[in-house]
This record gives structure tokens, C-alpha cells and sequence, in this order.
């Protein structure tokens, strides 16, 4: 196993052609990044088209000290574009017309699809023309609940070449957790799929969003349009027939099929412009108080993070095919399946299906059908397809990869160093890139001709990021330690605010430590300089690298008629990196057995959704306490580890609680 000394530079024939080739320009692009962003961004902003041009006195201002004043970050503040126009328009007008954007890949493998950029503009331009009929304006929020599907990318831009703010959720959140969102953003225009099949699971999802609808209008709050594409009666199921589209149940009057509005709009819009700072999407991530956040990203900086990040973290040259596996209702999905991707003019590939349908070796068929060059894909999918054995890779010609990444989780040196060997053949750079919903893009990562690499680490900030170590007291830690990683100052695709709550965006982020953004993560930093993320530092959990919170789940336990109080921490786990562990007491209805089992992992599933389902459910007559009451999460961490080294206990209330819940630690765990 390689360890924390272990480096691997990068392959020379990466590092002659790579547009960053050596650590040493790395630094001295880097250092100008810092001393001079104005001028660092300013270069880049030139790439694009602005209707009012760049006023260089306010190209860039922020507070990030709450005791001098309301947290803020601008850039190019009074500047106005539209990123539809840039990553489309401006595109075919460079003569990348013919050029395919995105290969959709069904999954069936019989499904499949292509998409230049020309045509983009048009279907986007028809979408945009629906959106406005349908009463949707500039600043307006549109909710968005779609597979993999290119119609999904075609609703982002349209909805942003007319300055309406799309509000994504994951399609594989529930009902509940979807109606929460709408009515939080205030969305009136849902687009949407009839459903989808990921691997042999068909997904019902306009069915859901009926679901969500409903519980919507019991709080009196209507969506007024929902557009939904005909998908599944256009691809293969798994048995090899079409679905029947007839099934789909639509309402009059508010559900229309795209297919019978899209194609009649016209295929021209003009784009409408906007401010840089003006919003232009948002995204729910989870918060420690159990409420989702509505992170919200504005137009300039994002547009120029999204396109430097992509360009110089994943090595992009003019003729390379690039594959990001993440789903487009997450960040990952936003920025590197749809802008970065398309600011650079590149060619990509939309994945609707899972890794393991038909076969464990879909995603190297895949790479090997597109002659892939960058593969972007989460260590859950890797640690998944390690168990499958190297021999499913060797199947296929993988020889065209160059940059393989990684994201949403640590990755663990032993399934990085399966990554470097089997698929990259120890030839291809890993870019293990740390980042947030709230950072828009790419924050800690090696660059692939850059820096050598040791697995596990994010490495080095990227340009125009200051990485900050702090101890417990707010004290910066230089050189070798560990600590909470912070950033003191802000790069242009920071988060702005928190959707309708200011308040809540300075204090999740601002208060703990006046005058820096604080991640929530912990970091360390080697003898190096290497910085290697610990994890969250908060009562945060990442399940398959999709973060939750404790909280959210204690929530919706407590639900449950026989609760009365739960606790969930999280366990290491060898392919979700972690997973749930939930102590749950019972009240006096309450009987714990498997019926009160079954239920409660139902209740979560339904409520939250299927990937943040318990592993464990202990029975827990009592919970380590405090003598205030408060509950005693490291300890609980320690049962569920099934490590009897727990520590200093003279703070817990009753320390016979612990033992007990040691000697009923269920064998299952
Ligand atoms: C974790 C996903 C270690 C981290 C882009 C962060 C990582 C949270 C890495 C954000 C990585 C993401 N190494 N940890 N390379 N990438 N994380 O908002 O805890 O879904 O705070 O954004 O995932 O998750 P989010």
C-alpha cells in the first residue's frame, strides 16, 4: 500500500503536453493568481463576451469578517453576459458549430444519441421561448427533477439564457424532500421526465413529482406549469420492450409533454442579459440543522471558475472526450457536466445509467466506445468496481485515458492506487479534487502535468485559492498539522448567500472564525506542504459521497409513533466510504424488532431518500449523556467502530449506559 510518502509524479508524456507541465509553473501561475487576481481573472474574462464590459475598479471586493459587517463577495460587479450566450453562441460563432457537445449515452446500450453545438443552441433557444410562455422571467426560480437526459442540459441553459434561476433536485430524493424545496424556492414551472430506467430499476419520476405536487398544494402552494419529457416509451427496458407512455397520469391544464410544445417554439432567443453578480442557479446542499440550505451561485465568477477550473484541472485540449459520471443534480454534475465542460467548448458524454447494467464493466465499455480521455467519477464507483477484479478492465482498450479524477469523498490510498494501475496503467494523472456545493468548483487539486501526486491527497489549492489551516482557538497552523481548513479570501465562484437567509449563510460559514469561509472540513498538512482532507469536522455524514446531516436523519426517526429519541453517527464502510449507524430509544408503544426495523429504514427512505437508508439500527434503552443532557456523539462514533477505547468519560452522566451499549452492539454492525 502506498503511504503518506508515497508520490508518484506525473507520467512525462501527460506532463510534455499538458497546458500547466511543470510544479514550477504551477507556482508562479498560482502567485500571480493571489497577488494580482484582477489581473489573473481579468485575462480569462477576456475570453468571454460581456454586453456591458468589466469596470476594473470593481472587479473584486469582499468582507469576510463578520464583526466589521455583513458578509459579501463581487466580482465584476456591474458587468453584464449571459452564460448560455458564451457557452453556446459564442461557440458556434468560433466555428465550433458542428463540433458534438454531448454524447448521450442510454442505459440500454442500445440507447444513444448525439447532440453538435449548433443544435444545442436551437433546442435551448426553443426551451428557453416554453419557459417564457409559460410566465417565467428573469430572477424567477424553475424547479428541475430529471435523469441523465439531454433535455436536462437543454433546461439549465434555457433557463438561464433567459435569466431564470434553475433549482435542481436530485431525482433520486423523495416526494417530501422535493415539495420542501419548491416551496422554499418558490419555483412555478417544474420540467420534468415521465421516468427513467437505472439499471434494472425503473424510476417512476413524474410520478414523484405528482407526490411532491400534491403535498405542495396542501400548503396551499401551486405550480402553475409542468413540463414533462417522454422518455421512457423512446428507450429500451431492461427486458428489451417500450414502456407504454400511455401509463404516465398528466393533469390538464398544468402538465404538457415536451414533445408537444418544445419542437413548435422557435429556435431562436435572444439571450437576456444580465448582471455578474445577479443569481443564476441554485442548489440544495444538507445543513447540521437538518433544513436544506438553497446555496446560491451568480453569473460571472461562477462562468470564469467553472471554465478555468475545467480547462487546467482535467488537462482539456481542443480534441478530447471527456466523462464526468455525476449525476447533474448534484454540483458536480452543474459545473463539470455542464459549464465548465461547454465553456470550454468541449465534447462530453451524458451517462443515464449506473456502472453495473448490463454489465460490471459498463463504465470502461464506455470509455473504450468514446475513446475517453478524462474520466471524472466518485471513489464509491471505484471501491464498487474494485470488488469486480481487474479483469473486467483489461477487457476493454482504456489506452486513450490521460486525467482521471475523483471526487466527493476522500478516496482511500488502496482504491487510489487501483485507479492509477488498472485503469489509468500507471500512465494517467489522478486528480483527487476537494470541493464544495458552496465552492462552485475545483478548490484543492492536483494538476495533472503539475504535481506529483500521493494518494489521497487534494494536494494544492488551485489558482486564486488561499488555503488556511486553524487550530480549535482560531490560530493560523503553518507548516505540519492539522486542523480545520478555512479560506480567507473569496475566489469568483464562492457561494454568495443562502437562498431567503442571509443570516444563516453568515453564521454556517462566517462565525466560527471571523475574517475566513470555514468549509466543515479537517485537513491536514504533510512535511510537503500536501494538504489531505480528514473529513467533516461538523455532525455531517457522506454516504456514497452524498453529504447528509445527523440531524436530518434524527428528524425523521423521531417521526416514527414508538421513538422518542436517536442518535445516527456515522461508520466507516468499505465501498459508501461511510454509512449510517442509527441508536434509537424506544417509548413506551414501542417495541424494537425487526417489523420497528423495517419501518424506520422505510420512513428514512421515503422521507429523505433511498441512499440515506440506515446500515445498523441499535436499540439504545439509554444514550451517553452529558450531565446537561447533551448527547455524546464521539462516544457513540466509538460503538459503532466497535472501539472500546473511548476515553476520557468523566463528563457523561451515566457511564453503565456506555457498557451497555457495547455489550448490544448488534453482530450485523
Ligand atoms: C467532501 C461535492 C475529501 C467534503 C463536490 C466536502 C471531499 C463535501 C472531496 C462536499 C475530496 C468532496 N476529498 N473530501 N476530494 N470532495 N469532499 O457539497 O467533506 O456534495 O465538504 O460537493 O464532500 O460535498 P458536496
Amino acid at each position: 500500500m502506498p503511504s503518506e510518502k508515497s508520490v508518484y509524479p506525473p507520467h512525462p508524456s501527460i506532463a510534455r503536453s499538458a497546458h500547466i507541465s511543470s510544479f514550477a509553473q504551477y507556482q508562479e501561475m498560482y502567485k500571480r493568481s493571489i497577488e494580482r487576481p484582477d489581473e489573473f481573472w481579468g485575462e480569462i474574462a477576456k475570453q468571454f463576451y460581456w454586453e456591458t464590459p468589466i469596470d476594473p475598479d470593481n472587479f473584486f471586493k469582499y468582507n469576510f469578517d463578520i464583526t466589521k459587517g455583513p458578509i459579501f463577495t463581487k466580482w465584476l460587479d456591474g458587468a453584464r453576459t449571459n452564460i448560455s450566450y458564451n457557452v453556446l453562441d459564442m461557440n458556434v460563432k468560433r466555428g465550433h458549430g458542428d463540433k458534438v457537445a454531448f454524447y448521450w449515452e442510454g442505459n440500454h446500450p442500445d440507447d444513444y444519441s448525439r447532440l453538435t453545438y449548433k443544435k444545442l443552441l436551437e433546442e435551448v433557444c426553443r426551451c428557453a421561448n416554453v419557459l417564457k410562455s409559460k410566465g417565467v422571467q428573469k430572477g424567477d426560480r424553475v424547479a428541475v427533477y430529471m435523469p441523465m437526459i439531454l433535455e436536462a442540459v437543454i433546461t439549465l441553459l434555457a433557463c438561464t439564457r433567459i435569466g431564470a434561476v434553475h433549482s435542481l433536485v436530485f431525482a433520486g430524493f423523495s416526494a417530501d424532500n422535493f415539495a420542501e424545496r419548491i416551496m422554499d424556492c418558490g419555483a412555478r414551472v417544474l420540467v420534468t421526465a415521465d421516468g427513467a430506467w437505472r439499471g434494472e430499476k425503473l424510476l417512476q419520476l413524474k410520478v414523484i413529482c405528482d407526490q411532491a405536487m400534491v403535498k405542495c398544494a396542501q400548503k396551499g402552494y401551486n405550480i402553475e406549469s409542468c413540463i414533462v419529457v417522454s422518455h421512457l416509451g423512446r428507450v429500451m427496458s431492461p427486458m428489451g420492450t417500450h414502456y407504454n407512455a400511455n401509463k404516465t397520469p398528466m393533469q390538464e391544464g398544468r402538465d404538457i409533454y415536451w414533445h408537444e410544445i418544445i419542437p413548435e417554439a422557435s429556435p431562436s432567443c435572444y439571450p437576456e442579459w444580465v448582471e455578474a453578480e445577479d443569481p443564476m442557479f441554485m442548489l440544495y446542499t444538507s445543513g447540521s440543522t437538518g433544513k436544506p440550505k438553497g446555496v446560491v451561485h451568480t453569473t460571472g465568477g461562477y462562468l470564469l471558475y467553472a471554465a478555468t477550473t475545467f480547462k487546467y484541472v482535467f488537462d482539456y485540449k481542443p480534441n478530447d472526450v471527456y466523462w464526468c459520471t455525476a449525476d447533474i443534480g448534484w454540483i458536480t454534475g452543474h459545473t463539470y457536466v455542464v459549464y465548465g465542460p461547454l465553456a470550454n467548448a468541449a465534447t462530453s458524454i451524458v451517462y443515464e445509467g449506473t456502472p453495473f447494467y448490463p454489465e460490471n464493466d459498463r463504465f470502461w465499455a464506455v470509455i473504450d466506445k468514446y475513446k475517453v480521455n478524462q474520466f471524472y467519477t466518485a471513489p464509491t464507483a471505484i471501491r464498487a468496481l474494485m470488488k469486480f477484479g481487474e479483469d473486467l478492465v483489461k477487457k476493454h482498450d482504456l489506452s486513450t485515458l490521460r486525467v482521471l479524477g475523483s471526487v466527493g469523498e476522500p478516496i482511500n490510498p488502496e482504491a487510489w492506487l487501483w485507479y492509477y494501475k488498472y485503469v489509468g496503467h500507471e500512465k494517467c494523472s489522478i486528480v483527487d479534487t476537494f470541493w464544495q456545493t458552496e465552492t462552485g468548483g475545483h478548490v484543492l487539486t492536483p494538476l495533472p502535468g503539475a504535481t506529483p501526486m500521493k494518494p489521497g491527497a487534494a494536494s494544492f489549492p488551485f489558482f486564486g485559492v488561499q488555503a488556511v489551516l486553524l487550530d480549535e482557538a482560531g490560530k493560523e497552523i503553518k507548516g505540519e498539522g492539522e486542523g480545520y481548513l478555512v479560506f480567507p479570501q473569496p475566489w469568483p465562484s464562492l457561494m454568495r448567500t443562502l437562498y431567503n437567509d442571509h443570516d444563516r449563510y453568515e453564521t454556517t460559514y462566517f462565525t466560527k472564525f471571523p475574517g475566513y469561509y470555514c468549509t466543515g472540513d479537517g485537513a491536514k498538512r504533510d512535511a510537503d506542504g500536501y494538504l489531505w482532507v480528514t473529513g467533516r469536522v461538523d455532525d455531517m455524514l457522506n454516504v456514497s459521497g452524498h453529504l447528509m446531516s445527523t440531524a436530518e436523519v434524527e428528524s425523521v426517526l423521531t417521526e416514527h409513533p414508538s421513538i422518542s429519541e436517536a442518535a445516527v453517527v456515522a461508520k466507516s464502510h468499505p465501498v459508501k466510504g461511510e454509512c449510517l449507524y442509527c441508536f434509537v430509544t424506544t417509548n413506551e408503544h414501542g417495541e424494537f424488532d425487526e417489523k420497528l426495523q423495517k419501518e424506520l429504514r422505510q420512513l428514512v427512505r421515503e422521507r429523505i431518500a433511498p441512499f440515506a437508508m440506515p446500515d445498523v439500527i441499535q436499540n439504545a434503552p439509554g444514550l451517553p449523556k452529558t450531565r446537561s443532557g447533551k448527547i455524546m456523539r464521539r462516544i457513540l462514533r466509538k460503538i459503532a467502530a466497535g472501539d472500546r477505547d473511548i476515553g476520557d468519560t468523566s463528563t457523561l452522566a451515566d457511564p453503565a449506559v456506555v457498557q451497555q451499549l457495547f455489550a448490544t452492539r448488534p453482530i450485523t454492525a
